[in-house]
């Protein structure tokens, strides 16, 4: 135990070497604070910037979809190549195993489901029950330009005032309604609008046009969702178009695991988003891993 008597003076105060202070260089993140950067140190990978968000959340609006019947089945064998999951708590308590030690993106909002009107939502995990979960980051669904538009901000904002209180980034989820056309127009406004109100991170679907203005007029880093299934090498195609165009990630679900071989799939995204590997030979990963397993 450390006492009054008897300590090394001390002598070595490096008088020559001014102290650095550190850069962090994810986009938009720098004047955070240390905790808030911690935790989004977690979420993005150190070398590459970059993350591959595993999102199974889908059973909050949607019930038990094709390839989320048995997330203990589905989903657990994908965990050890996702750098952070997004899900729900019900399912993180019950099916994932606490020893998984990685980022969780948790679904925070709720409210309606695919059978009435989706985004009628209200804040629906408490800071407390998240930080209880030790949730890297809240998620909450933002529906810009829908009928739930003020609503969604309010509870973006009610989620944003929180996770700054605790140093929780807050992931901003633009939910596209049916109605409404994915261009770069809309999708650079619903991004940047959710970025302005404070969010850490933004959610958003790809478009084929002018997707890199959607990513340069947002000043944090944008995640793509992967949307429906297409063919494999389509998605692998959407995900390098992607990230070429500044997204700093994609947070997908069912294109891994509805894929004919998910556990290939997640590892040929890995490819192309830590790697920059081309969607060829990410697709020609896929299928040798496919033919291995
Ligand atoms: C939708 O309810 C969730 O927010 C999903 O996490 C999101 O849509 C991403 O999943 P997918 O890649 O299947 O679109």
């Amino acid at each position: 135990m450390a006492d009054a008597t008897g300590n090394i003076a001390a002598k070595d105060y490096g008088f020559d070497t001014p102290q650095k202070n550190t850069v962090y260089e994810l986009k938009g993140a720098n004047n955070y604070d240390w905790g808030m950067k911690d935790r989004l140190s977690r979420v993005f990978d150190q070398k590459s910037g970059k993350t591959v968000m595993l999102a199974f959340d889908h059973g909050y609006i949607m019930g038990p979809t094709s390839g989320l019947e048995r997330i203990d089945l589905t989903i657990t064998p994908l965990l050890e190549y996702a750098d952070c999951l997004m899900c729900a708590r019900g399912i993180l308590r019950t099916v994932i195993p606490p020893t998984f030690n990685k980022p969780i993106s948790l679904r925070c909002s709720a409210g309606s489901t695919i059978l009435t009107e989706l985004n009628d939502e209200c804040v629906g995990v408490e800071v407390e029950d998240a930080i209880r979960l030790n949730a890297t980051m809240m998620a909450t669904m933002c529906a810009i330009g829908g009928k739930y538009e003020a609503l969604t901000i309010r509870n973006l904002c009610k989620m944003i005032e929180t996770g700054l209180r605790y140093g929780i980034p807050t992931l901003g989820v633009n939910a596209v309604g049916k109605e409404l056309v994915r261009d770069a127009r809309y999708l650079a406004m619903g991004a940047r609008v959710i970025a302005e109100n404070g969010a850490q991170v933004v959610k958003t679907y790809y478009c084929e046009e002018d997707f890199e203005k959607v990513t340069a007029a947002c000043p944090v880093p944008i995640v793509i969702a992967g949307g429906k299934k297409l063919p494999e090498l389509d998605a692998l195609n959407m995900a390098y178009k992607a990230i070429d165009q500044g997204a700093m990630g994609v947070d997908m679900g069912r294109n891994i695991f509805q894929a004919e071989d998910p556990i290939a799939m997640i590892q040929a995204v890995r490819s192309v988003v830590h790697e920059n590997a081309t969607p060829d030979s990410a697709f020609q990963m896929y299928n040798d891993l496919k033919a291995a397993n």
